[in-house]
């Protein structure tokens, strides 16, 4: 049977109140990731034949972020969900199938509600059913009336809900699995006829009854799941939900998390056993950390392939490759596009943009390396510089294995320092150092014999 998604993020988001019309309020990350691409993650072990996104206001930046995983269909004006909906019948009101509609400001709905609503709707044998929760508060939800029977009869909004209708404590979350074919030939009908002039999705409830069709609801247990983000309170709700969501999942396999409050890891983020998170760390994007790990505190990685046995404290990573066994910060910056060996030491204040480790090197203190290519077991002094930039282009440094890099010293690229070489503290290098080579590039010192207690005596008689 072909399953079908849509998933509606027209709307425009008023309550999020962005400062430019583009920022879409299904584009607000949590935890690093859109709201709208937590809604298709959802959707994915169901394997919809096809799924839809309906985009509209703030559109471009929504279509970057469904684009892989759904067709875009535009939604020019905004005129209600039913209208949304509307907007997929040209692809859609033909085929046989079963159709299940969502929101993209949703991002707390799982898989497994997903499946369960799905696996009722068909054993039920229904042509449609409604995802309803019931809450205490259900204000600004459209409410779930019932028959004289117990069976859902329709869905009246806030907006037109008498003061008794208001008092209904079930509510619509929004999520809704119908007989595709039944939909589309319904949709059609809607009319505007409402407080707030709009085409409701909701109408086509009271339309499958009139018709004679089988309509039910399955009640979502846990009121959290249906959290629609409507505003950045919810938006904070929401992220501590799904941080907590998530830092569960990874102490259950395995990792320990301090002080899971205070932990902020992505939902694409993997953390092999046995790793330790310290409080106050970020871990997002598209990260993988391998075992045994130690991270934190007040640690941030994103977007960095992390292996097994590093201790990594106070630093911040970004796209970044890191091996086994390194010994990184505090207070390090892997800026990007890092390769990191295995069995290195980088240090405090080592900041790092496109630099290339292997393995043992050690930069411990007060360095910037960019552009650079380091050879095993080689030493980077304290203080160590590559000049990379001329103020309009790059320049790269090639640094071999076992060289020694003395404190202190500036290494203007382009420049190649050989296998073994030496660099004397203290040196500003413009030129090659060849194998097994000393390279001394300062002033050479001279001492005035007692001559510190005639400058002080100068000094103090002024
Ligand atoms: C809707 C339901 C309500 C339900 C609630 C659950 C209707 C009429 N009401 O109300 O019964 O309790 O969701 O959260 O359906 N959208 C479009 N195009 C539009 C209008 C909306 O794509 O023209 C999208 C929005 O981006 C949003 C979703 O549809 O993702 C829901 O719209 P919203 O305006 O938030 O509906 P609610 O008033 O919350
Ligand atoms: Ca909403």
């Amino acid at each position: 049977m072909n399953i079908y998604a849509i998933i509606l993020a027209a709307g425009k988001g008023t309550r999020m109140k962005s400062l430019d019309q583009s920022h879409s309020k299904v584009s607000h990350p949590i935890l690093g990731m859109s709201l709208v691409q937590y809604v298709l993650r959802a959707l994915k072990p169901i394997q919809p034949t096809e799924t839809f996104a309906i985009v509209g206001f703030g559109g471009e930046v929504t279509t970057q972020l469904v684009q892989d995983s759904a067709k875009v269909v535009w939604q020019h004006e905004q005129k209600g969900t039913g209208h949304a909906v509307q907007q997929v019948a040209s692809y859609l009101s033909r085929k046989e199938g079963t159709t299940i509609v969502l929101c993209g400001d949703t991002p707390l709905l799982t898989s497994q509600t997903l499946s369960s609503l799905l696996e009722e709707h068909i054993k039920n044998k229904h042509d449609l059913t409604v995802l309803t929760c019931i809450i205490d508060q259900p204000k600004g939800y459209g409410r779930i009336v019932r028959d004289k029977q117990g069976l859902v009869d329709r869905i009246v909004e806030q907006a037109d809900a008498t003061i008794e209708e208001q008092g209904i404590r079930e509510v619509n979350t929004g999520v809704y699995v119908f007989n595709n074919k039944l939909l589309f030939e319904q949709l059609v009908h809607l009319s505007g006829n409402n407080k707030q002039g709009e085409l409701y999705l909701t109408d086509v409830i009271k339309m499958f009854k009139n018709k004679g069709y089988h309509v039910g609801a399955s009640i979502l247990p846990d009121s959290r799941e249906m959290l629609g983000i409507n505003d950045r309170v919810q938006l904070s709700e929401a992220t501590k939900i799904m941080k907590l969501r998530i830092n569960r999942d990874l102490m259950l396999s395995g990792v320990t998390i301090e002080d899971p409050d205070n932990t902020y890891i992505g939902p694409e983020v993997t953390i092999g056993q046995d790793s330790v998170i310290r409080p106050g760390t970020r871990i997002l994007g598209k990260t993988s950390l391998g075992k045994a790990n130690i991270v934190g505190p007040e640690t941030s990685i994103e977007n960095t392939i992390i292996g097994d046995n590093n201790t990594i404290v106070k630093s911040q990573i970004v796209d970044c490759h890191i091996g086994n066994e390194n010994q990184i910060g505090p207070f390090t910056h892997l800026r990007g596009h890092c390769e990191i060996g295995n069995k290195t030491r980088v240090g405090n204040f080592v900041e790092m943009k496109n630099g290339h480790l292997s393995d043992g090197v050690k930069s411990a203190h007060l360095t910037y390396i960019g552009d650079c290519t380091i050879g095993e077991n080689t030493n980077i002094g304290c203080g160590t510089i590559t000049a990379n930039y001329d103020g309009k282009h790059k320049y790269h440094t090639e640094i071999g294995k076992n060289v020694f890099v003395g404190s202190g010293s500036t290494l203007i690229a382009p420049i190649t320092l050989a296998d073994n070489s030496f660099v004397a503290a203290g040196s500003t290098l413009t030129t090659d150092v060849g194998e097994d080579d000393l390279a001394i590039a300062r002033a050479r010192q001279e001492n005035k014999v007692g001559y510190a207690k005639v400058l002080k005596a100068k000094i103090n008689s002024k």
